[in-house]
């Protein structure tokens, strides 16, 4: 989709964060915005911020993870403006933890709101795509989608499962007019879910994990559908040659990139363990 200015864009997990940026990034781009989320203040507000650039915008409020709110999503976002070109499936939480000691409920929230809701809302959406011809979809994955570091498996799993959902998407309906991108970004230093982190462990990221912006990722979004590009990965140091490595020799990729970064989730890890009774 080489122009975006004038279509219409559905965004999840906009009250904050990437979500937030990339929902006045594509109101530059000209675009009108459906954005959803849970906290209906924190929504409204970036409602009210957009409208003043003159792009029309549609806060409502939605748990990704209940189906009703998802059909309630879809089919408001298509009474208001007829026609949605792109949908963003954004909203996500993370659960770098001790894998043991994760709640049931936690685990089941990260693959359900990252994994599930994302499969839900392209299969109420893609209808719609195909009857217009046109349609982009974007799923916010993460470097750790691409290999899983230690104390994360149900969100690395969860974001694995994105990237595979964007493949298999692409493969079906691009002859339709429809096609799909994942983004890999690293941990945004400049908003987002990695603050959680920094606040936790006092830390940022070392060297060899790296970091990256909301601004970089937003731009990465705009890109992938201007191109129609499979997949970003978003971070600095570049990452793609090491996943490349480990994807040619999994020992070693594995041996590197687990050495690398076991120890910085480790320390994000054991900030959250529970004190002992
Ligand atoms: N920032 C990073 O370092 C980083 C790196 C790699 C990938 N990512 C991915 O980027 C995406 C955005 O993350 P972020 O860093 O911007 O995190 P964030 O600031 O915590 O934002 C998460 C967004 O998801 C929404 N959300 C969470 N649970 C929801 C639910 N059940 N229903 C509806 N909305 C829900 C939140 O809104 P409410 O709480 O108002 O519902 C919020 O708007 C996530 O998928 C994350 O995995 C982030």
């Amino acid at each position: 989709m080489k122009v975006l200015a004038g279509k219409t864009a559905l965004i999840t997990g906009a009250s904050s964060g990437i979500g937030k940026a990339l929902a006045f990034r594509m109101a530059e781009e000209g675009m009108d915005l459906v954005i959803a989320a849970r906290s209906e203040e924190r929504l409204n507000q970036v409602a009210d911020s957009i409208r003043e650039t003159g792009q029309k915008v549609l806060p409502v409020v939605a748990d990704v993870t209940k189906i009703k709110d998802l059909e309630n999503l879809v089919s408001s976002a298509i009474k208001e403006f007829k026609q949605i070109s792109v949908l963003v499936n954004n909203a996500g939480v993370e659960s770098y933890a001790h894998f043991t000691e994760v709640e049931m409920d936690d685990l089941v929230n990260t693959i359900q709101t990252n994994l599930t809701a994302s499969v839900v809302l392209c299969r109420l959406m893609i209808p719609h795509m195909v009857t217009c011809g046109e349609g982009h979809i974007v799923n916010m994955a993460s470097t750790a989608g691409k290999y899983g570091p230690a104390y994360g498996p149900a969100y690395s799993a969860s974001k694995a499962g994105l990237i595979t959902l964007s493949q298999s998407l692409r493969a079906e309906f691009r002859d339709q007019g429809i096609s799909a991108s994942s983004i890999c970004p690293g941990f945004t230093h400049d908003g987002g879910m990695y603050e959680n982190l920094k606040n936790l462990t006092g830390r940022e990221t070392p060297f060899q994990i790296g970091s990256t912006t909301t601004k970089a990722v937003c731009n990465a979004v705009i890109k992938s559908i201007k191109k129609d590009l499979p997949e970003i990965i978003v971070n600095n140091p570049p990452m793609r040659p090491v996943f490349a490595l480990a994807g040619l020799f999994p020992t070693l990729g594995d041996w590197i990139i687990s050495n690398s970064t076991k120890r910085y989730f480790k320390k994000v890890a054991s900030s959250r363990k529970k004190p002992e009774a």
